[in-house]
């Protein structure tokens, strides 16, 4: 098989951490007989500097053109002069926005779980972590909120602002349907996440997740609200298995779910349309604290390359390589300073990856 796949490697620590995914992914084209192709296009702080823009359209064209899109992260420092300033619109966050829409990726597949040779980093109680934890947070990605109608004015000499959310009955049925196709692969439970008592746009949601619902009896459905499942989320995450929200919601409680595996910088996520041609990019951002030095750990984007090889070219056996790889590595004890425990072998992110390129 022939694939083209654009590289966003983006800021801080984004270039490492994709350069370990494109060696495993190199490894796996060896082994296999696939011929991955490579081909680096700017977005984020990156090409601000180069630009003046965060997505320049050429970025987005060559997007389109590849076969998948495998992404690092975007950002800089809270303080970073580059974009302190910057007006909304031309942020590198806005790039992130932009090209998730041009790509009509609609689907963001989260995955939060507890590792068992990382058990011991899940920082909550210990009779909880026992119970296990492993769902999937599937977040509704261009609509709502970060992409509603936004503003500011001013009434009677005083200035304010607004964003709105927006929701209309497709974009929702289309993210249910991924909920509960999902779900019927797992544990055949979702959990709809909305504010009902108090918005419209929820009201709407809620509906609309139930008239979905009919085609899948096979599947249980519960809602939540959305700050019960905050909480619910630290009190007994055992219970979760799909959990479907709007944009914002999803966004906030993926961040948590990813927290409580103890783990962020091991999870992988996908994000796909109406297409086979996805973006697949680790759940944590730039940490530009601890670019260029080496620390980084490559495991999260090189799990979000075996996800590209399974849900964008449906190469299963391949993905499994990969995870395998990746799991071998930690049972014999390596492990990169963001995961570290002790009696544990501490080692650079490159050599993380070498490890798991040697065990496919
Ligand atoms: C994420 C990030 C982005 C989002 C930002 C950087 C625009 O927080 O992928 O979760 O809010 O979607
Ligand atoms: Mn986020």
């Amino acid at each position: 098989m022939k694939k083209h796949i654009a590289v966003l490697a983006g800021d801080g620590i984004g270039p490492e951490i994709t350069d370990g995914a494109i060696a495993v992914l190199n490894k796996i084209g060896e082994k296999y007989g696939h011929e991955f192709t490579f081909e680096h296009r700017l977005m984020g702080v990156c090409a601000i500097e180069a630009t003046g823009e965060p997505l320049p359209q050429h970025t987005i064209d060559r997007c389109l053109a590849s076969d998948s899109v495998l992404l690092g992260a975007v950002g800089g420092a809270v303080n970073d002069p580059r974009i302190n300033n910057l007006p909304g619109h031309l942020r590198p966050e806005a790039g992130l926005l932009k090209i998730r829409a041009a790509l009509g990726l609609y689907s963001n597949l989260r995955p939060a779980k507890l590792f068992p040779a990382l058990a011991g980093a899940c920082p909550l109680r210990r009779d909880l972590a026992e119970r296990g934890l492993d769902l999937v947070v599937v977040r509704e990605l261009i609509g709502g909120t970060y992409f509603g109608e936004r503003g500011r004015g001013e009434e009677n000499g005083v200035p304010y602002a607004y964003d709105t959310e927006k929701y209309s009955v497709p974009e929702v049925e289309r993210i249910a349907r991924i909920a509960f196709e999902l779900a019927r692969k797992r544990r055949k439970h979702v959990t709809s996440i909305d504010k009902a008592n108090v918005l419209e746009s929820s009201r709407l949601w809620r509906e609309t997740v139930h008239a979905v619902a009919k085609e899948y009896p096979d599947v249980e459905l519960t809602d939540m609200l959305v700050d019960n499942t905050a909480m619910q989320l630290v009190k007994n995450p055992a219970q979760f298995d799909v959990v479907v929200t709007s944009n914002i919601f999803g966004d906030i409680l993926s961040d948590e779910a990813a927290m409580i595996t103890g783990s962020i910088g091991m999870l992988a996520s996908s994000s796909l349309g109406a297409t086979k041609r996805g973006l697949y990019e680790p759940i944590h951002g730039s940490a530009p604290d601890i670019a260029g030095k080496d620390l980084a750990n490559p495991i999260a984007t090189i799990l979000s390359a075996a996800m590209m090889l399974r849900d964008s070219f449906d190469l299963p056996e391949e993905a499994k390589a990969i995870e395998d790889a990746v799991n071998k590595v930690l049972d014999e004890g390596y492990r990169t300073a963001d995961i570290l425990s002790e009696g544990k072998t501490q080692v650079k992110g490159s050599e993380m990856t070498k490890l798991i390129v040697e065990r496919i």
